[in-house]
């Protein structure tokens, strides 16, 4: 019911306000910074519901992406498996596991935290005799937040400097939605020194 969503979407954005701030804790900076930085974040919720399919192998539920905001909480299925993620070039099943949820890290914080923290390549398979539910909460900078990564990451100690451009979120999103979902990975397009 209605207070039963209400009150998951206030506990799953607490929860992520946390992470923030142990990733920007984790990388030297302050507690805030992360949070500081993306602003008034937007919320989004998907319920993805995936059928039974008669060929699996000829389609996915969902084809292999990162995901494009800053920190997604996935509520897996707790009995039909289906998520896979790339590691070290191989995909590899994250079955559900009883009362915990799926991070991922998206391609905003791989800009903000200099490539640190990489988004997660994921898809989702199907299989031929169960439906599978999934529900996605994702934490979205605000518009006009500017993503770029501080000092501490991008060099001055001799390391190689900032990987990306800063941009807006607004500026992410429009190429985001303007690209070919399986062109290159939309980051790409906002690394230094290349040329559009
Ligand atoms: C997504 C997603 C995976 C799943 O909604 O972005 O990656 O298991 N979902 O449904
Ligand atoms: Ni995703």
């Amino acid at each position: 019911c209605r207070e039963t969503v209400s009150n998951y979407c206030q506990e799953v954005r607490q929860l992520g306000f946390r992470l923030e701030e142990l990733i920007s804790e984790s990388l030297g900076l302050e507690k805030d910074h992360i949070r500081n930085v993306l602003g008034d974040q937007g919320q989004h919720m998907a319920v993805n519901f995936y059928p039974p399919c008669p060929q699996p192998e000829l389609t996915y539920g969902l084809p292999s992406h990162t995901d494009p905001n800053a920190l997604t909480i996935l509520l897996q299925d707790q009995l039909v498996a289906g998520l896979q993620v790339l590691k070290d070039g191989k995909w590899i099943a994250v079955n559900p596991h009883p009362d915990a949820f799926v991070i991922n890290i998206g391609d905003q914080i791989q800009a903000l935290s200099n490539g640190r923290y990489m988004s997660v390549w994921h898809r989702a398979i199907t299989n031929t005799k169960t439906a599978r539910l999934s529900v996605a909460s994702f934490l979205c900078p605000e518009d006009d937040a500017l993503i770029s990564s501080p000092q501490e990451l991008a060099g001055r100690d001799g390391s190689s400097g900032a990987i990306y451009r800063g941009f807006t979120y607004t500026e992410y999103y429009e190429k985001f939605w303007s690209r070919n979902l399986d062109q290159e990975h939309c980051l790409e397009l906002f690394k230094m020194n290349t040329i559009e």
